[in-house]
């Protein structure tokens, strides 16, 4: 247990349907401790995958004319799309439908069958498809799903059954010694009331329908889905097969992350699979709550799916990683609503987090060319400031070591919080206007970047899109040591003369913008937000930030016929160019004689930047500009694609 090994799963989803937030959330938390362990130096195993089996997916794949496999094969396909998107640094996908899974399930079922703990007897009872769930009568509530509500079906049919009973007692004690194996405790406090209500022997086959994995000595025979689901997380690891390397390694699992809906299947069900079948419970599973809507919990009738796709297209993977590890409270439910990301968005990480960057380094280039210069003696207000930063990893390994990862986040914020005061505190404008208080002034200013390296690095498991940003503004990009978690250990990680490079904002405020009926757009960080000595900086270097419609609706672009085109003398870059834009003749030069020549240019339609202020070059008065698009040593002009007339619109 010593060895620094990390092996963490998420549940593998049903791809009966996309994937919502819900799934995200799950899937987002394992990603950061992912993420955060291997930055600790951990070997770390990251396994997902989707549980394809069953008669819920083929009852999906029959309503929608496709076969099983095909079905499967799209919805899948999505949710790697989706991981993709959202930065998840999964090291394996497993597919049950994979041969790699099911010859283990085949294996692990022989396994127990041959040692005596599965026989074969009849089942009839209730059946709840959308959890696959079998109950007994008196477990329905008000004769439905005790878990999800909807109506069960009556099943009568020979199956296989396994011994669970048998090992209720070894699974209580187990459970018992171990106090951390089933968190948090309110669910740990329910499966041992669960247990002590007695453990029936669990139905592990089904023959009404074939979309499954074949018992191995009754072939007519399907195993039960969540046997064959919870199977994934070795089979992935090659448990029972001639290459299990990964198995030795990595299990027992440090973690399984699953919502409280399943906690069941993963603290009862699949310890006594593993017991019987002479393998190691997973150290821990950590059940989370329901993320809900407005309406409560999302369901496709109700119409209150939330398409993670959507949210990341508008505010970006980062922005729904920090909101969904920030919003959820520990171990209980959490709510979500666009607006609260906008709020969360606006305030955490565009006003706090991404304005301290903006004006740490707008502070740098103004007050001390771009320099970050190295501190000398340190007065108490600094003090206070690194005392935080000594506090705060600490309490981010502690957080996230217990899966608190809204604690993790707040303890960060601390110190980016401490900061931000501590320029209203310092005023860097006002230590500038005094040339004796220049090291005062350079103390405070590295002391700002050195809180930001530090945010950043823990920042970096829960938003794994910002360091790297934050690293080219910060012009710490080529310096390794300066990024690692161990570094964070001293207060001075940025070595004296560092060059900053400010940039666009990492988080641009988002304004409803409920007139239009468009939805929240994306607008440019509020000058409100910076301070009184960076303002200027603000508008006199935009930087890549993005803008709105109106602004660009602001830039006229025309096509314009070009009539004549000569050499400038003297300027082996500049073409003159004669152009018509509708009835009006303009002359534009163009820095492109390097890539065309003049007689190329003759009759030929181009995009002209019209209202573009005139410009005297070589003595000529430029009137507008022609657009290119370049690319290292090439550059090429931009024409409309089919015919029209010059002096069109271009929009
Ligand atoms: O149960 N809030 O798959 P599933 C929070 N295939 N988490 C949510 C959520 C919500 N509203 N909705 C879903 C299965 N989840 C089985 C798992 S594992 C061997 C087999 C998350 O597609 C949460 O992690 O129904 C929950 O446990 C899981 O998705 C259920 O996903
Ligand atoms: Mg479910």
């Amino acid at each position: 247990m010593g060895d620094k090994v990390f092996y963490v799963t998420t549940p593998i989803y049903y791809p009966s349907d996309k994937l919502h937030i819900g799934h995200a959330l799950t899937t987002t938390m394992a990603d950061t401790l992912a993420r955060y362990k291997r930055l600790r130096g951990y070997d770390v195993y990251f396994l997902t995958g989707s549980d394809e089996h069953g008669q819920k997916i083929q009852r999906k794949a029959r309503e929608a004319d496709l076969p099983p496999q095909k079905y499967v094969d799209r919805i899948v396909a999505t949710f790697q799309e989706l991981w993709r998107r959202l930065n998840i640094s999964y090291n394996d996908f497993i597919r049950t439908t994979e041969p790699r899974h099911t010859r283990v399930v085949q294996h692990l079922l022989q396994k127990i069958y041959d040692q005596g703990d599965i026989y074969k007897s009849t089942y009839e009872g209730w059946y709840c498809t959308p959890c696959e769930t079998f109950w007994t009568e008196r477990q329905l509530k008000d004769g439905n799903c005790p878990d999800c509500g909807r109506p069960v079906e009556l099943v009568k049919e020979e199956s296989y059954f396994f011994r669970m009973s048998k090992y209720a007692d070894r699974l209580l004690q187990y459970i018992k010694e171990h106090p951390d194996f089933i968190l948090p405790v309110s669910r740990r406090n329910e499966m041992i009331s669960f247990i002590e209500g007695g453990l029936e022997d669990l139905c592990i086959s089904r023959t009404t329908f074939d979309w499954g994995i074949p018992v191995p000595m009754d072939p007519r025979h399907v195993i039960y889905v969540w046997f064959d689901a919870l199977t994934n997380y070795i089979s992935a690891l090659g448990y029972g097969t001639e290459d299990d390397h990964l198995f030795r390694k990595y299990w027992p699992a440090a973690v399984h992350l699953v919502g409280k809906d399943i906690v069941r299947f993963h603290t009862i069900i699949w310890p006594i699979i593993l017991m019987a079948a002479g393998i190691d419970p997973p150290r821990q599973v950590f059940g989370h709550g329901w993320l809900l809507v407005d309406g409560g919990k999302m369901s496709k009738s109700k119409g209150n799916v939330v398409d993670p796709m959507v949210l990341i297209d508008r505010y970006g993977a980062d922005a729904i990683r920090y909101f969904l590890l920030r919003e959820m409270p520990y171990g209980a439910d959490g709510y979500y609503s666009e607006e609260a990301l906008i709020t969360r968005l606006n305030t955490d990480l565009a006003n706090d987090f991404g304005n301290l960057l903006s004006r740490t380094t707008a502070m740098i280039e103004k007050f001390n060319g771009g320099v970050i210069a190295a501190p000398s003696a340190p007065e108490p207000l600094d003090e206070e400031l690194k005392a935080i930063a000594r506090a705060v990893p600490d309490e981010v390994d502690a957080a996230l070591n217990n899966f608190e990862f809204a604690r993790a986040l707040t303890a960060i914020w601390r110190l980016v919080n401490r900061a931000n005061k501590y320029i209203e505190e310092t005023a860097p404008w006002a230590l500038a206007k005094d040339p004796l208080k220049k090291p005062r002034l350079q103390t405070v200013l590295y002391n700002l970047a050195e809180a930001m390296r530090q945010a950043t690095i823990m920042v970096g498991p829960f938003m794994p899109g910002v360091p790297a940003r934050v690293w080219e503004q910060l012009g710490l990009a080529d310096v390794p040591a300066a990024l690692t978690w161990e570094s964070l250990a001293t207060w001075g990680g940025i070595p004296a003369g560092t060059r900053v490079k400010r940039g666009p904002a990492l988080f641009p405020r988002i304004e409803l913008n409920e007139q239009e009926g468009e939805g929240p757009v994306a607008v440019q960080e509020t000058p409100a937000a910076a301070s009184p000595a960076v303002k200027e900086e603000t508008v006199a270097k935009p930087g890549e930030e993005e803008i709105t419609i109106e602004e660009f609706a602001r830039i006229k672009l025309r096509v314009a016929e070009v009539l004549a085109a000569e050499k400038v003398a003297n300027a082996d870059k500049l073409l003159k160019l004669e152009v018509k834009v509708g009835d009006e003749r303009r002359t534009i030069v163009a820095g492109i004689a390097r890539y065309y020549r003049p007689e190329e240019l003759v009759g030929k339609k181009v995009v002209i930047v019209a209202n573009l202020k005139p410009a005297k070059l070589r003595g000529i008065v430029s009137q507008g500009m022609v657009l290119a698009a370049v690319a290292g040593d090439t550059l090429s002009l931009i024409t409309p694609e089919r015919a029209i007339q010059d002096g069109a619109q271009v929009r």
